[in-house]
């Protein structure tokens, strides 16, 4: 019996200890952003296949893209469908929650000489404005460093086609990249983006 005791209330003390692990409690999620976990994963940060995690990326950037989802600024399966159903405020409360929920990138398999060819091609054309793990990125430019391949391929391809109205410098810049190293130098920099988090 002193046993089962004992064993009670070393469970209650491990419970009351992550308790107080977890900091203060954080307020829910704003109603108008469950609706997204669904396909975004929970607080934004997980998905699958071409589905992006969207926790973490720049307001200003995320307000953006949902404003050209909805414009037609921007090519989508999906999302511009969804968000014409949303407010400009909503569109703000979206953008506020998901650019404070913290991303953790997702594990993928790197090929790691590509990786290393896509670094110093990112080094060339892509860091000055997406910044990586050294610098931070300019305004308004996402960082691409942890973002699933599926998603960045269909995103590369969405720019090059001209579907994805994106920032008319890094369109030359890409234009440039294409030009000179072909689809194997856009596949090196996938390997290096995805390549975030993974050790060799
Ligand atoms: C039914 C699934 C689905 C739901 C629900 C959904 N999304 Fe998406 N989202 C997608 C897909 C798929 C894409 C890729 C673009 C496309 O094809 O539509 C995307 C892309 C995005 C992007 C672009 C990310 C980037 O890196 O450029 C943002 C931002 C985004 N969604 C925000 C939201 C928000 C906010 C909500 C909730 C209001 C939401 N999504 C709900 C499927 C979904
Ligand atoms: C002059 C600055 C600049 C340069 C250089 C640049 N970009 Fe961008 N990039 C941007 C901006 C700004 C955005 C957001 C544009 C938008 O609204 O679509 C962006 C968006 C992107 C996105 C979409 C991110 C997402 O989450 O959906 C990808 C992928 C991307 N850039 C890849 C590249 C690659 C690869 C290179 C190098 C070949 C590059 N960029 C060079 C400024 C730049």
């Amino acid at each position: 019996m002193i046993r089962i005791l004992l064993l009670f209330s070393f469970i209650s003390l491990a419970v009351a200890d992550e308790a107080t692990d977890m900091g203060p409690p954080q307020p829910p999620p704003p109603l108008v952003a469950q609706g997204c976990f669904a396909c975004h994963g929970p607080a934004g940060d997980s998905a699958g296949g071409a589905i992006p995690a969207i926790a973490g990326l720049p307001r200003g950037y995320l307000l953006r893209v949902l404003r050209d989802y909805r414009y037609g600024g921007r090519f989508s399966t999906l999302m511009g469908r969804l968000v014409r159903g949303y407010s400009d405020v909503q569109l703000m409360v979206l953008a506020d929650y998901f650019s404070r929920q913290p991303f953790s990138p997702p594990r993928q398999r790197i090929d790691w000489d590509l990786a290393a060819k896509g670094r110093q091609l990112d080094r060339i054309y892509c860091r000055r404005c997406h910044g990586d793990g050294d610098h931070p990125p300019v305004a308004g430019a996402p960082s691409l460093q942890g973002h699933r391949m599926t998603y960045l391929r269909w995103t590369l391809q969405d720019y090059l086609l001209g579907i994805n109205q994106g920032d008319e410098a890094m369109a030359e810049q890409l234009a440039l990249l294409v030009r000179r190293h072909g689809e194997a130098g856009l596949e090196a920099l996938v390997h290096y983006y995805a390549s975030a988090n993974a050790k060799p």
